[in-house]
């Protein structure tokens, strides 16, 4: 029903009810990921300005607000717009889970990345590696956590005024004991004690996710340049921010489904961490036709999973698609910004290729890096189909549903590519990969 009411009523970027009919997309697209999702498990939706306070409301709606675990800020772009007012660098990712406590105890650490490993140092050499000085105040006024610390040059310290010891004084003398305890370079500052490098372990996610360590755009489109699929594709994500999600989200049981799956990310990040951790995860990845019949589950999403799974060698030209504009009368209107944008493509990737292709087909500008390379992997896999339920009627997929039972549910969106949403009912582009050994 909804899919002939949206082939009747194109989407344009500016129709006035196309925040309606965003909605009416993911409203029974997100009851159903609900319905598939474990009562462990957590859903990760990554969405762009456009539509990411909406698709809070609804998401609260579906699963309760109680179950709102997190917004993300992820850093998508590091460049800068210079065409435009304020220069969009991040999208969010919503993070629901089904049983937001149950979920907190299960859901795991990250491992500490190279900017928090740089807050250890080791200035007096200690033979033990680099560490941080942990202060022992904390906030708040207690009594018993007030006691007096003395410092190696005599000097008595109490907690600031307004906060008292982190814990208790029998606490403190363990670690004086230990020859853990510092009181700054002069040796008579604010006690506090030494956490090595070696025994810092893992940190807890944060909402904030830099491009440094989550990956970023630009290294997405590389990242899938690389396998050569040559079937446009923009809105890719960075198999770094994958890998970041399931770290957190998994088990090595865990079945991964990314019901928005364009090229195959979510499937590739999914075999890198098996590989990595010998998991066995497994995945379900769901990717609609595109009418155009460029991007689809085939020719794309199952592709990429394929040469990942099969291994790829590859010597050739690697192509990245760094624009595609419709010429329409309003970006003829507007050709100079348009000459400026690719000129800031030239500018920002010419060194990066051994040429910047500009063409005009089908009405569209396309504007395209072209280098030579030789890139090498290997692999072992077996690809065992899922059941089709793409023809089932409603109680044989309900069944499938709870056979399923998935641990992490994964959707990405660029909302501001309105075609993108006119799209069939989600079950018909099912895909029948499931992960059996591991590879990359
Ligand atoms: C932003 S892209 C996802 C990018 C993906 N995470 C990656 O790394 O390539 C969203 C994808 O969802 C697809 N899509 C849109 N509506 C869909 C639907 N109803 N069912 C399945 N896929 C859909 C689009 O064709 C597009 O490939």
């Amino acid at each position: 029903m909804i899919r002939e009411w949206l082939d009747a009523n194109p989407i344009g970027i500016e129709d006035g009810l196309r925040h309606d009919k965003w909605c009416a997309m993911m409203w029974p697209r997100l009851r159903l990921l609900h319905e598939l999702l474990a009562e462990d498990g957590s859903l990760w939706v990554t969405l762009d300005d456009n539509e990411a306070q909406r698709g809070k409301l609804i998401l609260d709606e579906v699963f309760g607000e109680h179950c709102f675990v997190t917004n993300i800020v992820w850093q998508a772009r590091y460049s800068v717009s210079n065409d435009t007012d304020v220069s969009l660098s991040h999208n969010h990712i919503l993070v629901y889970s089904k049983h937001k406590d149950t979920w907190k105890k299960l859901r795991n650490e990250l491992p500490r990345d190279e900017t928090q490993a740089k807050q250890y140092s080791n200035n007096d050499d200690d033979p033990k590696g680099p560490w941080r000085a942990i202060p022992w105040d904390a906030p708040n006024v207690r009594e018993n956590l007030s006691y007096p610390i003395t410092t190696p040059s005599g000097a008595v310290r109490f907690p600031p005024r307004g906060r008292c010891w982190s814990r208790e004084e029998a606490k403190w003398k363990e670690i004086v004991a230990a020859g853990l305890d510092y009181y700054g370079q002069n040796g008579d500052g604010a006690p506090s004690y030494k956490r090595y490098l070696e025994d810092a372990g893992t940190v807890v996610p944060t909402t904030w996710w830099p491009h440094t360590n989550s990956g970023h755009t630009d290294e997405a489109s590389k990242e899938l340049a690389a396998f050569n699929l040559d079937v446009p594709f923009q809105t890719p994500k960075p198999l770094r921010l994958l890998e970041k999600i399931l770290t957190i989200a998994t088990r090595p049981d865990s079945v991964v489904l990314d019901s928005f799956a364009g090229s195959g990310t979510t499937g590739h990040a999914v075999l890198s961490l098996n590989k990595r951790d010998g998991g066995n995860r497994r995945f379900i990845l769901v990717q609609l036709d595109e009418e155009n019949g460029k991007a689809n589950a085939d020719n794309l999403t199952a592709e990429r999973v394929r040469r990942v799974i099969n291994g790829y060698d590859f010597t050739g030209t690697q192509k990245t698609q760094f624009l595609r504009e419709r010429l329409n009368w309003r970006a003829i209107e507007k050709a100079g910004d348009l000459v400026d944008k690719v000129q800031g493509i030239e500018n920002l990737h010419g060194h990066e290729y051994d040429r910047i292709t500009k063409q005009v087909k089908d009405g569209e500008l396309i504007v395209t890096g072209e280098r030579r390379v030789s890139i090498s992997s290997s692999g072992e896999f077996v690809i065992r189909p899922l059941p089709d339920v793409t023809r089932a009627s409603g109680s044989k997929q309900r069944r499938f549903a709870r056979q399923l039972r998935a641990s992490l549910t994964y959707c990405s969106f660029a909302t501001q590519r309105t075609e993108m949403w006119r799209c069939r009912p989600m079950a018909m582009a099912l895909g029948p990969f499931s992960k059996l050994a591991s590879t990359t």
